[in-house]
């Protein structure tokens, strides 16, 4: 029975990568409003400002590519049992070659019909625009979870913290809920790390390794390689 590791990351994973985070300076939500570009009330007031904000995130995202903490991230599946649990909506993960990715808030390569949400489609182009519909020709909305909305996999998710022997948590400043609220899922006698660049809010019974994720996470995954734990 292979040891099993979550790995929770936020935006700060792709930070590396080239993608913007949220809150750090010249974020997103310095650029945008939340209400306007990540909700209902947004999309039903300018379905076209929606779906230009996430266009443009999508075409950063294909743009981009995985960075040395989505690669060793990867890598661990080699010796450990690994879910890896993403608030992030891009591919990074994936294209680093994780297997067994949750991704709590969506993702930005997949097109949702906005009447029915089973109707998801992986896009083949880098847009949505107005007036590509679904096959019951409603308007397609990127398959994003947007604030007010439910987020997924939250049951599996907290599962998967509760039985995991190793948690390592990168890049999220835990502000948004209820992901973040998954950090105290995990057991206490769990092996617990917070990677974040400089001083911020560690959860309880996390140790904090402070630095950035290309150059923290292959180091704490050599240690788990090695099987020594992070120094
Ligand atoms: N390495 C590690 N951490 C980094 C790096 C880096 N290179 N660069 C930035 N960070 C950290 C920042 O210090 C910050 O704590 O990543 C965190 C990013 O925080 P946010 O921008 O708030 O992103 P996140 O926590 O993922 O936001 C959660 O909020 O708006 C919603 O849906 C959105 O999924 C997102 C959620």
């Amino acid at each position: 029975m292979r040891e099993k590791i979550v790995v929770f990351t936020g935006a700060g994973v792709s930070a590396e990568s080239g993608l913007k985070t949220f809150r750090d300076m010249g974020g997103y939500w310095h650029q945008y409003s939340i209400e306007s570009v990540a909700s209902p009330a947004g999309w039903k007031t300018h379905p076209e400002a929606v779906l230009a904000f996430y266009n443009e995130r999508r075409k950063d995202v294909l743009r981009a590519s995985p960075n040395a903490a989505h690669l060793a991230i990867a890598a661990l599946e080699t010796r450990f049992d690994v879910v890896v649990i993403t608030q992030n909506i891009d591919d990074l993960h994936e294209r680093a070659g994780s297997t067994n990715v949750m991704h709590l808030h969506g993702e930005i390569l997949n097109a949702r019909s906005s009447v029915d949400p089973s109707l998801i489609y992986r896009l083949k182009s880098d847009v949505i625009d107005i007036g590509h519909l679904c096959e019951q020709n409603s308007q397609l909305r990127p398959d994003v979870v947007w604030f007010g909305e439910a987020v997924r996999f939250m049951d599996e998710a907290a599962m998967a913290f509760a039985s995991a022997s190793k948690v390592l948590t990168i890049g999220t400043s835990l502000s948004v809920y209820p992901a973040a609220g998954l950090v105290d899922e995990a057991k206490t006698s769990a092996e617990k790390y917070f990677v974040a660049p400089e001083y911020e809010y560690t959860p309880l019974g996390y140790r904090l390794l402070r630095g950035s994720a290309a150059v923290v996470v292959p180091h704490v995954v050599k240690c788990w390689m090695a099987g020594r734990k992070p120094c």
